[in-house]
């Protein structure tokens, strides 16, 4: 089905170029990553823009939740921006000139978990510019769901923090998805879960990988592929562990 690459650009190149915008995704492609990974979620009035956090303070200087702010107030905070957040439509304009595939995490607005993935979905399906189809994933396992429901043939990742949630049944929501994959968070990855995962037909996906080292030691666990906002350090590692 999907092929990975051993790395994607967390957030685009997010430590040459602000995280999620549409400079990260260029420097990612210009720096050598084939994917990247991004976070989508919706405005208010049902936008999808790519943006992590709830609340635009760390990314805009703005206290408000993106829940709150209509898609058209958010383009009066990014007149105001060096760097706007971008709509989902713009981003993958931008992933399509510059022959990027991506993982696209979804991350709804609580209470709005099958309207994000539907809105989402449904504009992945308007623009989206490649056969190979994009990797969804969400730690909101109701918008895998919905995905799994609307859209059954694009593969879906199981995402998971231990850490949040140590007593989460990833297998069981695995198999109910028919997931593709199991995205987990590095520091939880060990050979044994990961050894586990394949075992159940799962590729496995870990965040945040910015050390080399680290990166090396996940191949080594046969981890598929690692997310790095260091894309220049972690290609030249895998070019290197070919
Ligand atoms: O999709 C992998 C990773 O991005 C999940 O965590 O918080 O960086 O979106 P976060
Ligand atoms: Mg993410």
């Amino acid at each position: 089905m999907l092929t990975l690459p051993p790395f994607i650009a967390h957030r685009g190149a997010s430590a040459d170029a602000p995280e999620n915008s549409l400079e990260a995704f260029r420097k990612a492609a210009e720096l050598g990553a084939s994917w990247v990974e991004f976070d989508v979620m919706l405005t208010a009035d049902g936008v999808p823009v790519v943006h992590h956090d709830d609340n635009l303070r760390r990314i805009a200087g703005v206290d408000r939740d993106m829940a709150e702010t209509d898609f058209a107030e958010l383009q009066e905070v990014n007149a105001t921006l060096a760097t706007a957040i971008p709509s989902l439509e713009e981003t993958l304009a931008v992933l399509g000139k510059a022959g990027l595939l991506a993982n696209v995490e979804i991350k709804p607005t609580p209470g709005r978990a099958t309207e994000t993935a539907r809105r989402t979905i449904d504009t992945l399906r308007g623009h989206w510019g490649h056969d190979t189809p994009p990797l969804l994933s969400s730690f909101d396992w109701q918008a895998l769901a919905v995905a799994a429901d609307v859209m059954p043939e694009w593969p879906r990742g199981v995402l998971i923090d231990f850490r949040d949630t140590p007593d989460a049944d990833w297998r069981r929501a695995a198999d109910r998805l028919g997931a593709f994959s199991l995205h987990l968070d590095q520091r939880s990855a060990t050979p044994a879960l990961v050894d586990e995962a394949k075992a159940l037909g799962l590729r496995v996906l870990t965040y945040t990988v910015n050390d080399p080292d680290r990166a090396r030691a996940l191949w080594n666990m046969e981890v598929d592929s690692v997310f790095t906002d260091h894309v220049t350090a972690i290609g030249e590692a895998a070019k290197s562990s070919e």
